[in-house]
């Protein structure tokens, strides 16, 4: 066993929150640092460890905000992204087989849980963008995401200045489906709704 966490697993995954909203308290490079190595524990099928990572801090933000405002489709401030105080890229080898594409696009984003979870343990928030923007080959070339290489997430990285208010999950059992007898007809169309409250 390794070190007792402050938070036990299920409380820590409830209670990590997307932030948008940073202090402008710097963040260390060792700290992020350790989180990488505690995300890059994430299961990944043969060992492939498929990931690579840009961490853009100090001068390095002005090239990501610079990149982020070249690209968006709205007007956007560079100073928003200078003002938080680390950006993490996440990429991806693209393998031409989709077997291993998904396998290794799903082990990325085990590791970025990973990472937002050890993140907000330490009490830093994150939250992973997908923005249009981040697709853009003007965008990939400002920073630096190389050809053959897929970006799986851009995490803004700080301390939280606001958490926002969790937004509430369907209870799992809404769309569970249990199979308890060899007739799958039956469970597939059945109108009988598997239901347990807490
Ligand atoms: C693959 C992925 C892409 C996301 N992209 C964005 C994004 O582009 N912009 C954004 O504001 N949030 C993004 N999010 C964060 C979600 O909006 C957020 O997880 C959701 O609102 C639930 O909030 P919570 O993380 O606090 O539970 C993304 C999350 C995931 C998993």
């Amino acid at each position: 066993m390794t070190q007792s966490s402050r938070f036990p697993i299920a409380h820590l995954i409830k209670d990590r929150r997307t932030v948008k909203r940073f202090k402008k308290d710097p963040v260390s490079t060792e700290l992020l640092c350790e989180l990488l190595n505690v995300a890059v524990w994430a299961p990944n099928h043969g060992l492939r460890e498929p990931w690579r990572f840009m961490l853009f801090i100090d001068e390095g933000k002005q090239v990501l905000g610079e990149a982020i405002v070249q690209s968006a489709m709205k007007k956007r401030d560079p100073q928003m992204y200078i003002d938080i105080p680390a950006h993490l890229l996440v990429v991806i080898n693209e393998d031409s087989r989709q077997r291993e594409w998904e396998e290794d696009y799903a082990a990325a984003s085990t590791l970025v849980q990973n990472f937002q979870l050890a993140a907000w343990e330490r009490g830093l928030g994150c939250v992973w963008k997908t923005e249009p923007f981040t697709f853009t080959p003007q965008f990939r070339k400002a920073v630096g995401v190389r050809p053959g290489e897929k970006l799986v997430a851009l995490l803004h990285i700080g301390y939280p200045d606001k958490i926002p208010a969790a937004r509430p999950r369907t209870q799992a059992e809404d769309k569970l489906t249990v199979i308890r007898s060899s007739d799958l007809t039956e469970a597939l169309y059945s109108d009988v709704q598997f239901s347990v409250k807490s």
